[in-house]
Formats: structure tokens, sequence, C-alpha cells
């Protein structure tokens, strides 16, 4: 794909999942990857897969309910590569249950990392994105960041506050004539360890079979990334949906 070759990208939730499988797709087109999640054995296997096929990647664990954190990655690409033509804000959590179930640890940990997570990742970037004039913000969001639906009061609301702050990020980048590109994917079912990590027994059970019946490989996002990314620098696709062919989101 054209115009992502030299591309230094940062991505967060790096070590599983949708950016595990964008860390590959694009490392295949040539671009520079800094990883940054956790989980520091699965980063670490990540960065030597994408070396060992002649690849470039780094790593650095990273928790982006922490802004230091954040700014450290930033720091990496910059000092590693020497500079920084894109963050995929991707890290997130879904922990779901009912509002009567009272998970308000669980409400707190979305709000923390989906959206703390992603504004704290904003924030790193838009003082070189400014001062560059160019700049590629992408996130993860969901279908639930286009819908309300129950069972996923908390996580809906997460995705739809990305929403939010993507759009008004790409019109404030517009009307500054920053350059900074935006884009926001809302995937249905993916393969990933999303639904490993639900506590409540009834949502876990449930989402497990919605997810067997329906699950679409994370390496389908993979490409919808490297589509956004490989568009010329004047043209900004700011949002795309992609699920499955049969599910009824
Ligand atoms: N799979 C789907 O069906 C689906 C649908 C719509 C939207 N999404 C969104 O897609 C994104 C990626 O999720 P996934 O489906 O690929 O699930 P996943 O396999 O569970 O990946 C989630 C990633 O986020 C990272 N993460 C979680 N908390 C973090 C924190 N505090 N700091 C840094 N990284 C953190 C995890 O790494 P560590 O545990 O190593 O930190 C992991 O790399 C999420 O935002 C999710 O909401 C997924």
């Amino acid at each position: 794909m054209q115009n992502i070759a030299n591309k230094v990208v940062i991505i967060t939730g790096a070590s599983s999942g949708i950016g595990e499988a964008t860390a590959l797709k694009l490392a295949a087109e040539g671009a520079k990857l800094v990883l940054g999640a956790r989980r520091e054995d699965k980063l670490k296997a990540i960065a030597a897969h994408i070396k060992a096929g002649g690849g470039e990647a780094v790593y650095r664990v990273t928790d982006v309910t922490r802004p230091e954190d954040s700014a450290a990655l930033v720091a990496l690409a910059k000092s590693t590569f020497g500079k920084i033509d894109a963050i995929f804000l991707n890290a997130g959590l879904m922990p779901n249950s009912p509002l009567a179930a009272l998970e308000t640890a669980n409400w707190n940990a979305m709000i923390d990392v989906n959206i703390k997570g992603v504004l704290h990742g904003v924030a790193a970037v838009l003082p070189d994105f400014t001062a560059q004039k160019s700049g590629h913000i992408i996130t993860t969001s969901s279908v639930a960041g286009l819908k309300a639906y129950p069972g996923a009061a908390v996580y809906c609301g997460t995705k739809w506050a990305v929403k939010a702050i993507m759009e008004a990020l790409r019109m404030e980048s517009a009307q500054a004539g920053s350059n900074i590109r935006t884009a926001t994917i809302y995937p249905a079912a993916v393969q990933s360890e999303l639904v490993n990590h639900i506590t409540d027994e009834n949502a876990s059970a449930g989402y497990r079979q919605l997810y067997d019946a329906y699950e679409i490989p994370a390496a389908r996002v993979a490409e919808v990334v490297a589509f956004a990314l490989a568009q010329p620098d004047d043209t900004n696709i700011s949002e795309f949906t992609i699920g499955p062919t049969t599910q009824p989101w």
C-alpha cells in the first residue's frame, strides 16, 4: 500500500487482538512500529516476530491510564525513529454487565482505559503533530459507540465519548490548519481477547455465544487501519464501521 512504508506508527493495546493484528499488517507494509500495552512478554514476542520478518518494531510496557506512560511511548518513537507519523489509540476493555449488577470497579476501569487512555494518547502526540503540521490519530471505538444497548451501558458510554472526542478533534484540526487527520473505527464482533475479561457470568456466557457465532479475524480491522493510513495527505476518511456480514448488530 502506498503512503505507509517508513511511517512511524505507535499502537496502544498492541499485545493482542486488533492491536497485534494491526502491528503485523503495518510492519508488512513497511511501517516502523512502536508498541505499547501492559504485558511485556506479549509485546516482546510480537516485536521479535516483526524483526524476524525484516520489519522494524520497538515496544514499551505502557498503561494508558497513566499519562506519563503515553508520553514515554511518544518519546521512545522519537528517540528510536526520529519522528512520529501516526498513533493508533486502540487499548480498551469491555467487562460488561447490567447496571444493576453494580460492577462499579469495572465502570471506572472502562472510563479510565477507554476514554482517559485515548485522551492521554491524544495529549501525548498533539504538540508534535501541531508543530510539524501533520499526523494521523486513529482510534478503535465500537458499534457500541453508535448505538446503546442493555447490558453495555458504560462500555457504550465510553465508546460514544471516543466518537465525540474524535469528531471535535477532526474539526478543530481542520479549523487550525494543522493537517492532523483522524479516523475512528467502529467494529462489531472481532476475534480477540476482549470477551475473556467479562466477570459477570450471564454476560460472559452471552457474549461468548455471540462471538462464537459471528466473529471475524482481527486482521480484517488491521486492513481498515492500513487503508486509512494509506490515503493521500489531503484526504481524511474519518469513520469506518466494520463487522461480520452475518451479524445483525
Ligand atoms: N473485539 C471486538 O469485537 C471489538 C469490537 C469493537 C471494539 N473493540 C475495541 O477494540 C480495541 C482492542 O480490543 P481487542 O478486541 O483487540 O481486545 P483484546 O485482545 O483484549 O485487546 C485489548 C488490548 O488493550 C490492552 N490494554 C487493556 N488495558 C490497557 C491499559 N490499561 N494500558 C494499555 N493497554 C491496555 C491490552 O493489553 P494488556 O492487557 O497487555 O495491557 C490489549 O492489548 C478495544 O478498544 C475494544 O474496545 C473490539
